[in-house]
């Protein structure tokens, strides 16, 4: 697990500023003022910096650097335009250019009585996020230390209590970000089917209900589309369901994702170049996780299942091959016209499961599931499909309130035709027209008539090709943001009737 960025909070103080190392930020308002205490030279640089027409083309989120200024002991002073009333998304965007250049002596925040300074401490806390494990470093005596690539940072707060309970929920879903970003950086000999299960089975100690489903239970339930995507690999095929109960008797959210830990395509084999990225190829699962997490850690009044279906999709003589057709849970029998097509085979089985057994309210699924969303939408969208139009737009609105970005995507028969098959119910390609599209329309078959269903393709976005506003190079944990939020705006019990507040007050 990638070391988390320490985050404190102190109340402001005058005193010690100029001892302060590091880099010190401070959260400029509209009003330009700035906070008592810093030394007199270093106050009048920063008043002429803010006088500068350098500072009129800063924009709301961004900052404006001074380096080693005089009388600090600072390495930087980071002016940062922040209005009180800055969005949620502006103030997160301010956050990670402190985390950005986060060095190992750490960062003081001067943050005033900004109403916004939890959402600067959380883009901090996703920005400053380090994928180093494997990183060899030489180890000079102290191991934390050497383990830290980053330093502390102290927010400086005139009620740091207020603002520390303020921060919670944000440090709840930081790690759970986190979390899902470890799952998509690491690489498959490591992150094995088993071993994916393993650290879900972890979250146990969160108060999560986790139960794993190995070949034998899977074969039983008659999971065979799922099963034949990993017949071809070493790593057994699991599905795991996670359970949060925070909502008393309501039917569950349920959520759904493609943990295929590698796709090398199988027999219909990808080519060279590249492939090392389908260690991704698990990210809806690796996203669900990261919400169940988030739900946990923040002991959320819902109830929801996360189910994510986890198979690794390898050429072999036990491996599938195109023109194999099998029976998936539901009764369908498909035409495997392309053994890479597999997360929708994995997905079928898993849906239907989880329709099933738990009669949820709704059900959506996240994949990485067709490059060709990437040619529709490149990285900054998400595709979204959906069979419901509330259902939609909720979700869009949600990922706009996080900043990350969703576009809807069309469903219609004509696209449904497409996958029709001579020999089967189905194929699993409908070729390269509309290719996220026909996709889905693959997934709906396997969504009951009444059922509140979306789809949501991540694969240009789960690991996008350069640094993000609030990620480095590498898996951004796009959606756990967007589905916490979801389950907090529309899903949630009012706090009377939690189980656990009724507890709480009890003991
Ligand atoms: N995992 C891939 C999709 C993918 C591509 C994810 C690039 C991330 C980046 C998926 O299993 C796949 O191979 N899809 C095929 C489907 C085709 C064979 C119908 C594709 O998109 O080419
Ligand atoms: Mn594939
Ligand atoms: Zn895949």
């Amino acid at each position: 697990m990638a070391q988390p960025v320490e985050i404190s909070f102190t109340s402001t103080t005058t005193e010690g500023l100029a001892e302060r190392t590091g880099r010190v930020a401070i959260l400029v308002g509209e009003n330009g003022r700035l906070p008592g205490g810093l030394p007199r030279l270093a106050r009048s640089a920063a008043t002429r910096a803010l006088a500068s027409d350098a500072w009129k083309d800063v924009k709301p989120g961004s900052a404006l650097e001074l380096a080693f200024p005089a009388g600090m002991e600072a390495e930087a002073l980071q002016l940062i335009n922040l209005p009180r009333r800055a969005e949620v998304t502006e103030a997160r965007k301010a956050g990670a250019a402190i985390g950005a250049r986060l060095g190992k002596s750490g960062a003081t925040v001067l943050a005033g009585n900004h109403p916004r300074a939890q959402e600067v401490a959380l883009g901090i806390a996703l920005r400053a996020y380090d994928f180093d494990a494997y990183k060899t470093r030489k180890s000079d005596g102290d191991a934390e230390a050497e383990a830290r690539t980053r330093g502390r940072v102290t927010f400086m707060h005139d009620d740091p209590d207020a603002m520390a309970r303020a921060a919670t929920e944000g440090a709840a879903v930081a790690e759970a970000v986190l979390f899902t970003r470890d799952l998509v950086n690491e690489p498959a000999n490591v992150l094995t089917t088993s071993d994916f299960a393993d650290r879900l089975l972890a979250m146990r100690e969160l108060g999560l209900d986790v139960e794993v489903l190995d070949e034998d239970a899977l074969g039983k339930l008659g999971m065979r589309a799922l099963l034949a995507v990993g017949q071809g690999s070493e790593s057994p095929s699991k599905v795991v369901v996670m359970r949060w109960n925070g909502g008393g008797d309501e039917a569950p959210l349920a959520l759904v994702g493609k943990g295929v830990v590698f796709d090398t395509g199988g027999i219909s084999i990808k080519p060279a170049a590249g492939m090392e990225e389908m260690t991704m190829d698990m990210g809806g699962a690796g996203v669900v996780a990261g919400v169940m997490r988030a739900l946990a850690l923040r002991r959320a009044r819902a109830n929801v299942v996360g189910l994510v279906g986890l198979v690794e999709n390898m050429p072999d003589g036990k491996a599938q091959r195109p023109g194999d057709i099998v029976r998936s849970m539901k009764g369908d029998t498909i035409e495997v016209i392309n053994t890479d097509a597999e997360g929708r085979l994995v997905l079928a089985d898993v849906l239907w499961y989880a329709q099933e057994r738990f009669k949820p309210r709704a059900v959506i699924d996240l994949a990485t599931l067709t490059g060709a969303v990437i040619v529709a939408l490149g990285h900054d969208n998400a595709g979204v499909f959906a069979n419901d139009d509330a259902l939609a737009s909720t979700l869009l609105n949600a990922a706009k309130a996080e900043g990350e970005g969703a576009w809807r995507l069309p469903l219609g028969q004509p696209y449904d035709n497409l996958i029709k098959s001579r020999l089967a119910d189905m194929k699993n390609s409908g070729g390269r027209s509309a290719g996220s599209i026909t996709a889905a329309q693959f997934l709906q078959r396997f969504i009951g008539k009444d059922v509140p269903w979306a789809h949501i393709d991540i694969a240009g976005v789960a690991l996008p090709p350069g640094e993000t506003t609030l990620a480095p190079k590498g898996a951004t944990g796009w959606g756990v943001m967007t589905l916490n939020r979801l389950v907090r705006d529309n899903y949630e019990l009012p706090p009377e009737t939690s189980p656990f507040s009724k507890k709480m007050k009890k003991g």
